[in-house]
């Protein structure tokens, strides 16, 4: 199965896993019977896992149940029905797909983009329904007593899909085309297992769920892995990704995309009555066996529609599933019908609308940016672009490779993406738009800083500039890594102060910053003497430092924060850790031969040490320590996975705490997995732990190992 979904819910006061068919191990009398059982197993687990994401049974025992029951169904074909899920996949892929005339039109929503849009949808909807409406200016809001009810729901970023069932079974799938047409999708859509095949309970005799086909982040992840390792093309958001995978002839394909569906709309229903409301509808939905997203809300007025938005907006980018927007919709269904439709859109409903996280914009052109350690970047120079919520000129293209690997020249038109607070990145090149002067990318030989010779290694993927601190960029760079808050913690040491104090030739190595006095900062653009004399004190202060944040202040290549806490831990002192040489760099925790001879490299430079020497004749100090006990982490060379929310840790409080003692957290469970250590909504994690044998630990447990092996040390 793939991996854990979050987001659908159950149905009101409704199964959960403790109400599955009874697990009965005796196995039925007759193969009719077994088969019988089996499928009613078989979905349920499937909808445990795919609707509600709560799995109860390790794959591996779901694997045998389903292999159990196609061998009774190629054994007795006559027990073979077209709901068993082995018949999720069949038939030969098609020609071509057929048209289907929507029996009640697919509608398209209204947007709105702003707190005024919000407010005059209210408006709107209140005056449509005869409530009293103060004659206000903008963003006065309704009193309680007026305010007219709305459901809250996202807007999936995927495609729309109407699913006809017909006495409780799936008859028919359709795009919505234009709204009017669309086309027939329905061997793809079989293949889709959050989708039933066959509706729970008590069924009406046509019931037509509209929703939104789409893919998780994380199963988008996989896929393009995976299409990328096949030579295949791979995908550029998981919209693309989940259209590409219906739009596919051929079933088999499809049935390959881990596609995934959210239910929000109704189209024709015959044999009962329609819900009251829209939030009961999408109760009735769940009930039917229907994923529906747990993200919902029932709120009154524009007020509670904006606060809505907002609690939404704040955790998007946590989201599993790429969502552009929110939508409402006028709870109650006879509201609904007395507000009706104009044109295409109803008037009862809204979609507002997130700031697009991907936008096309041109390359202007590519330059290259000095790293701390000599990488030189290729970096994209863009139109402006607002994009993610703020306004995008740079977007950086990694390396060399990745520039020939997007093909982005000059001149381009490119898809720009910013989500959260990550990096804006080129996603993919509108090749169509490339003008006919547009040029690729040359990696120069030369450092555009200090004009040294730009090596690539051949097993690197990054080019570098050889200058090292000859080269200003170098340097400042070092300087800013040294200032960090991580690092030596200066507080106000920041790249505009260090631009200067390089570029007027005032400081070449951190050791220099020790000699810095208030009329020489204050002499700098943009200093005061207020701002100089704070800068003088913090590099003052930053003398009294620890041991780990000096090493990792150095900026040794692959010496990271965690390494340089591993490095004071095991030698204690500086002087054996520059003593030491690569077997002993060994011994160290997590430290392997490349960073070894990094670090060794980096004290066998007379320069390097010289600065050191410097900084302490500064004053720059720690605790000196004694070197860690010579005996063993008393978890060393224990594996444990973390799964799930914890009570009172956070995942990386826990990790901290592991590897303290010397343990290794990893990623994903296997045989060589010691523990796992699952809090509140483990999923697949658990289940393979479960599977594989593999011991599993709550908090409690966990801290009793920690004690336990506090003891033997
Ligand atoms: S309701 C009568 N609800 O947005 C209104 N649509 O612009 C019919 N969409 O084609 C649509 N999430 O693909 C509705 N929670 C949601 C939605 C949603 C995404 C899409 C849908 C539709 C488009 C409308």
């Amino acid at each position: 199965m793939p991996s854990k979904k979050i987001g659908a819910q159950p149905p009101a006061g409704a199964p959960g896993a403790a109400a599955r068919p009874e697990a009965s191990a005796d196995k039925p009398s007759t193969p009719a019977a077994r088969a019988d059982w089996l499928r009613e197993q078989i979905e349920h687990h499937n909808y445990l896992y795919y609707v509600l994401d709560t799995p109860s049974i390790p794959d591996a025992e779901y694997d045998a149940m389903f292999r159990e029951l196609q061998q009774l169904e190629a054994e007795h074909p006559e027990l073979l029905t077209p709901e068993s899920p082995t018949q999720r996949v069949g038939g030969q892929p098609l020609t071509a797909f057929a048209t289907v005339r929507h029996r009640m039109p697919m509608l398209s929503l209204n947007n709105g983009f702003d707190d005024d849009d919000v407010v005059a949808f209210d408006r709107r909807c209140a005056q449509g329904l005869g409530r009293a409406v103060p004659a206000g200016g903008e963003h006065d809001l309704f009193s309680a007593a007026d305010a007219v009810e709305y459901a809250c729901e996202l807007k999936f970023d995927g495609l729309a899909m109407s699913l006809r069932y017909e006495n409780g079974r799936l008859v028919q799938a359709a795009t919505r085309g234009d709204g009017e047409t669309g086309e027939d999708v329905t061997a793809n859509v079989r293949t889709i297992k959050a989708i039933p095949l066959k509706l729970k309970g008590r069924a009406p005799a046509v019931i037509e769920i509209r929703g939104e086909v789409f893919m998780y982040r994380r199963d988008f992840d996989r896929l393009n892995a995976r299409q990328a390792e096949a030579g295949e093309k791979t995908f550029v958001n998981p919209r693309n990704a989940a259209a590409g995978s219906l739009r596919q002839l051929d079933p088999r394909i499809t049935a390959r995309r881990p596609l995934s569906f959210f239910a929000y709309g109704l189209g024709e229903l015959d044999g009962e009555p329609r819900p009251p409301t829209h939030a009961a509808l999408l109760d009735r939905f769940a009930e039917l066996g229907m994923p529906v997203c747990a993200e919902r809300d029932v709120v009154k007025g524009a007020q509670g529609l904006l606060d809505f938005y907002r609690s939404v907006g704040a955790k998007r980018d946590s989201l599993p599933y790429d969502i552009d927007g929110v939508v409402y919709k006028v709870n109650a269904a006879d509201e609904q019908e007395r507000l009706g439709f104009v044109s295409r859109a109803p008037r009862f409903a809204l979609a507002h609308k997130f700031p697009a996280q991907e936008m096309t914009t041109v390359v202007e052109d590519i330059e290259v940016q000095v790293g701390r350690t000599g990488a030189i970047t290729p970096v994209a120079r863009l139109a402006p672009v607002f994009v993610g919520g703020v306004t995008v000129t740079n977007a950086t293209l990694h390396n060399e490779d990745e520039v020939r690997r997007k093909d982005v020249h000059i001149g381009d038109t490119v898809i720009v993406r910013r989500a959260g607070d990550v990096i804006p990145e080129v996603v993919s090149v509108v090749l169509e738009r490339r003008p006919a002067g547009a040029r690729a990318f040359v990696m120069p030989r030369q450092c555009p800083v200090c004009g040294s010779h730009v090596e690539r290694l051949p097993d690197e993927a990054v080019a570098r500039c050889t200058g090292g601190l000859i080269c200003a960029a170098q340097r400042k760079q070092a300087l800013l890594h040294f200032a960090q808050r991580r690092a030596m913690d200066i507080e106000g040491l920041g790249d505009k102060v260090v631009d200067q104090l390089v570029e007027q030739g005032i400081v070449r190595t951190p050791a220099d910053l020790y000699k810095l006095g208030v009329a020489k900062l204050a002499a700098l653009d943009r200093m005061a003497d207020k701002s100089a004399g704070n800068l003088v004190a913090a590099i003052n202060a930053s003398r009294q430092t620890t041991l780990a944040r000096f090493i990792f202040a150095l900026g040794i290549r692959h010496v990271g924060e965690a390494t340089a806490k591993d490095l004071a831990r095991h030698f204690g002192k500086l002087d054996a850790l520059m003593a030491a040489d690569e077997a002993a760099l060994l011994q160290v925790n997590d430290v392997g031969p490349v960073v070894a001879r990094s670090i060794a490299n980096f004290f066998a430079e007379g320069h390097n040490v010289e600065v050191i020497e410097q900084l302490r004749a500064a004053g720059v100090q720690w605790p000196e320590t004694e070197p860690a006990a010579r005996a063993p982490a008393p978890l060393a060379g224990k594996t444990f996975v973390l799964t799930g929310t914890l009570p009172t840790l956070s995942r990386e409080e826990a990790k901290e705490m592991l590897e303290a003692a010397g343990a290794k957290v990893a990623g994903s469970v296997s045989k060589k997995t010691d523990y796992v250590v699952a809090g509140e909504e483990a999923g697949s994690k658990l289940a393979k732990a479960l599977e594989l044998g593999v011991p599993v630990l709550d908090e409690d447990g966990m801290r009793e190992i920690l004690a336990g092996s506090d003891m033997n040390r």
